[in-house]
């Protein structure tokens, strides 16, 4: 096949969990761009439904549905909406999460802070695997990428985040778990650990020139990415071009990890 065809997805649907903002924008964006239909979750009704229209206007076909990660029943509906209404299941983003709320070393954070990031990063990537392999299995094909973190790999010199690390680490090992659990289903399940892109998460961090300014110089290359800088590593994953890829923790991070 022509290498450029490879990453085409002409007839596919995908589902982005947190697609209203950040990642999650530019994920949708970048697989409607490249032909597939989009079915978007995620507690922000008004940012959802921009992004579906987004892709509506990239003349695929799209769905807004609400969808908060922590709640089973939400997730199962919108994989159930996407066989029902777009007819299959081809990739799946596990990509909603939130930064800790609540930045303090571990013997200062709460029982409540802690189990919040979990519940989120790491329950709501648990419930989106699982309905999303549900669909995938009978079908005996699919692409399933999480979305973890460069602080799923290693811990954070900055501040102290440790349920989110924590989340973060566990994602990739699980990725890692699933990878060999599904690949003789010939479902490939990947990880993306980003480094620091300009989001909305944390509250705005990214909208703190003292942030953007210490997270740049704590990057070699010198400054964060934008969001869209992610479209090629996620097609890369949820495309053909990734056919023998599974397992793995495609770092996107500006060099931070090389250090
Ligand atoms: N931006 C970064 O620097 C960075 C770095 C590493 C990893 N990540 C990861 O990327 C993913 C996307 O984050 P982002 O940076 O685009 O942030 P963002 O805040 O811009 O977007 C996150 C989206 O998830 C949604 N969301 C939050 N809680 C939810 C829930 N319970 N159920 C459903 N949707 C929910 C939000 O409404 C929002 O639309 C997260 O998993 C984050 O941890 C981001």
């Amino acid at each position: 096949m022509n290498a450029l065809e490879l990453f085409r997805l002409d007839g596919k649907t995908a589902v982005i969990t947190g697609a209203g903002s950040g990642l999650g924008y530019a994920i949708a964006e970048a697989m409607a761009e490249a032909g597939a239909d989009v079915v978007c979750g995620d507690i922000n009704k008004a940012l959802n439904e921009a992004t579906a229209a987004r892709v509506s206007a990239l003349g695929r076909k799209s769905l807004a549905l609400h969808c908060d990660v922590t709640c089973e029943s939400d997730v199962v509906n919108l994989f159930q909406q996407a066989r029902d209404q777009l007819g299959t299941v081809d990739i799946a983003f596990a990509n909603a999460g939130i930064a800790d709320p609540m930045p303090v070393p571990l013997h200062e954070t709460t029982t409540e802070n802690w189990n919040r990031v979990l519940d989120i990063n790491l329950q709501g990537v648990y419930y989106t695997c699982r309905e999303a392999l549900k669909h995938m299995v009978p079908r005996g094909e699919g692409k399933l990428i999480n979305i973890a973190s460069m602080w799923g790999l290693r811990g954070s010199p900055f501040m102290p985040i440790p349920s989110y690390t924590a989340s973060k680490g566990a994602v990739v090992n699980l990725t890692r778990e699933l990878a060999l659990e599904y690949a003789p289903h010939n479902i490939q399940v990947n990880a993306i650990c980003p480094g620091f892109f300009r989001t909305r998460l944390g509250d705005g961090g990214y909208e703190n020139p003292n942030f953007v300014a210490m997270a740049a110089q704590a990057t070699p290359m010198g400054r964060i990415a934008e969001a869209d800088e992610i479209k090629g590593t996620a097609l890369y994953l949820a495309s053909k071009a990734s056919s023998f890829t599974t397992g793995a923790v495609l770092v996107s991070d500006g060099g931070c990890l090389a250090r």
